[in-house]
């Protein structure tokens, strides 16, 4: 018998995994209890649905991880997710699929910040006078988790002639010629103009941002976060951009999603905030296809598949 595939993904997406040369079956997931399919799928592909989100404090489901053999997370974040999720026997992440979007909102950030052109732009003569600009090249970026987005980030970064500096959470020396690793997350924050948060959200990294480490940012840096709101202490980060070193934010993530209405950070006049927009999900979605069925080929195989998460670092 072939393989029973449960998928919470859109139907066109579900197509494309149908045609993979496994000849995978495709099952509905109940959408109020994804985790009711357990006992009658090999593989769920799960996605951060409102069930998954608002199911953080229930206990393990006795059904829970039944007849599964993987799960298969299509966000790369998998906080969404209880912690029971990971007692499946794999669990893999769409870890890549947004991340070269992610980067060029970065970079985006980055020159709307440097360059600012509407600021500059003039419609009358009497306009007409010279205004610097800032720059983008000699400047440096600190990229604060050097995964898959990171790491997209730097490579944009080095070719625009910026300086590189990096920390992550391993001591594996960056693989990217060009980008400096430093000792810590504090390190970064000290010599970065702009600082970019890439790393996932953990108990490690839950708060990071903190009053403290803000406070040791380099005078007129410009913060971006793609990650997760949850990494960012907000009260902390008003205070760092209104009373502390901080000149400006980028944020495509907050804590929670969206804000209340009224909150600061919508009117913020040094803070540019997103819908979590930053990863273009419709426009690539067609590469979490190809990771997939890239995935299923090597688990019919008999071969590991890509980006297998680790339970106990959480991502
Ligand atoms: N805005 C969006 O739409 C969007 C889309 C996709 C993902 N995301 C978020 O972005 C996060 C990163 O994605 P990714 O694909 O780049 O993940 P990734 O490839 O797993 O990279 C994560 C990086 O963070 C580092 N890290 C983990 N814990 C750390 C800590 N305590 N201190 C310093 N560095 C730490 C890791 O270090 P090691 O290299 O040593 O392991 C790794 O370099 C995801 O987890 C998700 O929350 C957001």
């Amino acid at each position: 018998m072939g393989l029973v595939i449960a998928s919470q993904l859109e139907p066109s997406l579900n197509d494309g995994i149908a045609r993979h040369p496994s000849r995978p079956a495709i099952i509905d997931v109940p959408e109020h209890a994804p985790w009711e399919v357990a006992d009658s799928a090999d593989i769920l592909l799960v996605r951060p649905s409102p069930a998954w989100r608002g199911s953080h404090e229930r206990s393990r489901p006795n059904i829970w991880p039944g007849r599964l053999r993987w799960v298969y997370s299509a966000s790369a974040g998998i906080d969404f997710y209880p912690q029971w999720l990971l007692d499946a026997p794999l669990v893999t992440c769409g870890r890549g699929v947004a991340s070269d979007e992610i980067a060029d909102y970065v970079i985006a950030a980055i020159y709307a910040r440097a360059k600012n052109l509407d600021a500059v732009t003039v419609h009358r003569a009497a306009d007409w006078q010279f205004s610097p600009l800032g720059r983008v090249s000699g400047t440096t970026v600190g990229i604060v988790g050097l995964g898959a987005i990171g790491s997209a980030v730097a490579k944009r970064a080095l070719a625009l002639g910026a300086q590189v500096v990096a920390a992550r959470r391993g001591r594996t020396p960056a693989a990217i010629s060009g980008v400096q690793l430093l000792d810590d997350v504090a390190a970064v924050v000290a010599v970065a103009d702009h600082i970019v948060v890439t790393v996932p959200a953990t108990a490690q990294t839950r708060g990071l941002f903190d009053a403290a480490l803000l406070g040791q940012a380099k005078p007129g840096a410009h913060i971006i976060n793609v990650a997760r709101g949850s990494v960012i202490d907000q009260e902390a980060l008003v205070d760092a951009l209104d009373n502390g070193p901080l000149d400006f934010a980028t944020l495509d993530v907050t804590e929670p999603e969206p804000l209340p209405d009224g909150h600061i950070l919508y009117t913020h006049p040094r803070v540019r905030l997103t819908p979590h927009v930053s990863s273009n999900y419709q426009v690539v979605r067609h590469r979490l296809l190809e990771k997939i069925s890239n995935d299923l080929t090597r688990f019919a195989r008999g071969e590991a598949p890509s980006d297998i998460v680790d339970p106990v670092r959480g991502y």
